[in-house]
């Protein structure tokens, strides 16, 4: 595990309250403030209100007065790296800039890197509630 972040994330996986999917997740992000936020999966028996690692790690980086992602890294055990879901690109999007370096890691050893606007183009952003009339 190159990324220092990855063991990190296989930790708190380990926490992971995913009883209906069997799928663990967990995310660590260092925040441009320095520290390490640390999140994982909370599923629910209703199924929609569980919540991804990734969101939990963000959480917990808002919650303790950090403002913006620097890196972040995903692990779960899969085949091959787990890119974050389509409502967690956009999470990641708010609090970090494109070029963060998101890395997906697989309790197998595999990993792979891309960044936070490899995996959303052409992003919604508030410049487009931007009135034009
Ligand atoms: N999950 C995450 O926590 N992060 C991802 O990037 C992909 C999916 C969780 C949500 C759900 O608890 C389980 O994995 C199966 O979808």
């Amino acid at each position: 595990m190159a990324d220092p972040l990855l063991p990190l994330a296989a930790q708190v996986r380990e926490n992971a309250h995913a009883p209906y999917s069997n799928f663990k997740v967990g995310a660590a992000l260092r925040s441009v403030e320095g520290r390490v936020h640390l999140g994982c999966n909370v599923e629910n028996v209703a199924y929609p209100e569980g919540t991804c690692a990734e969101a939990g790690a963000i959480a917990a980086m808002i919650a303790s007065g950090d403002t913006r992602i620097a890196e972040i890294a995903v692990i779960a055990d899969s085949p091959s790296p787990v890119p974050p879901c389509g409502g967690c690109r956009q999470k990641l999007a708010e609090f970090a800039d494109g070029d963060v370096k998101v890395t997906m890691g697989t309790t197998g050893g595999l990993s792979k890197t891309v960044t936070v606007a490899d995996l959303l183009p052409g992003q919604f952003t508030a410049g487009h509630m931007t009135a034009t009339t």
